[in-house]
């Protein structure tokens, strides 16, 4: 007998899916098409009169934005609502910003799926040259991290295309990870370095939560979302790799009282709808 409920969403499409770049901590908006998804999937989690006690996301706005459309279309806009890097889409590194199908296109389509999907495998990491580097990966001020390694900023960004190391891209020095401890801001993850950074969280403030009875709504990201996944399902290194999660589809989780999946995950849309954007999300690591 399930006894407890999760609901989990990937955000909406955002202007970077459109684009197809890499986009990882960079903080893109929301697409036309995603805000679309999200009302979607907000819509989806209204017909089945679904109700929460307290909502989880990341710093991300991709993300926020996805909550706020579900929990104003379910009208359940005074719930609580806890905001964490911890759930944060995975660090893309040097590759953050470059498009998936050129980058394919470049090094290989075999290259590009062990730098999306393997376990353990990261990205090459993104230094000070890097165009995103401000916005993401320098701390400055009060409890500052980990600054960059060096390097040549990663595939892709040639010599040409490097802007200065301030204030590139208009993007301001990020004071949303001035929290973090030394060490703890990344420079590159792998999705089992997502993991090792979502599992504190997940253990220590979300899974209390869910055992004491209350419902549980996660909005975040398709790489932080595949490890939790893991977690619950103690999928392998490799069964996981072959997981690729849609935009804006609401995943529910029956879980019983060890908080292990009682069914398979099922997704708040349609069969055929689900497949092809599964395959969609697979498909971006593809050269065109
Ligand atoms: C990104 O960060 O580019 C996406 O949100 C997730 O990308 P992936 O499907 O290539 O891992």
């Amino acid at each position: 007998m399930p006894t407890h409920r999760l609901v989990m969403v990937r955000h909406g499409e955002s202007t970077w899916n459109q684009e197809n770049r890499f986009c990882g901590w960079f903080d893109a908006e929301l697409s036309q098409k995603g805000a679309e998804e999200a009302q979607k999937g907000a819509q989806a989690i209204k017909d089945v009169k679904m109700e929460f006690d307290i909502c989880y996301t990341s710093v991300l706005k991709r993300a926020i934005h996805t909550l706020w459309t579900i929990l104003d279309t379910t009208d359940q806009m005074w719930l609580p609502v806890v905001r964490t890097w911890r759930l944060n889409e995975r660090h893309y590194g040097g590759l953050t910003g470059l498009n998936k199908a050129e980058t394919a296109a470049k090094h290989g389509e075999e290259q590009v799926k062990i730098w999306r999907r393997s376990f353990d495998i990261p990205p090459p990491p993104m230094d000070e040259k890097h165009p995103y580097y401000n916005c993401i990966s320098k701390v400055s001020g009060w409890g500052a991290g980990v600054e960059g390694r060096s390097g040549d900023g990663g595939p892709g960004w040639g010599a040409g295309r490097r802007l200065g190391s301030r204030q590139q891209h208009g993007c301001p020095q990020e004071r949303r990870y001035a929290g973090l401890k030394p060490g703890e801001l990344p420079t590159r993850e792998s999705l089992k370095d997502t993991i090792a950074r979502a599992l504190p969280f997940w253990n220590d403030e979300i899974v209390p939560q869910i055992k004491a009875g209350k419902s549980v709504l996660i909005a975040a990201h398709g790489n932080s979302l595949r490890g939790i996944v893991k977690h619950l399902e103690g999928m392998s290194d490799q069964a996981i790799m072959e997981l690729n999660l849609p935009t804006g589809i609401p995943i529910v989780y029956e879980l019983d009282q060890a908080l292990k999946p009682t069914k398979p995950m099922r997704f708040l849309g349609d069969e055929e709808t689900v497949r092809k954007a599964m395959e969609a999300v697979a498909a971006q690591g593809k050269a065109k």
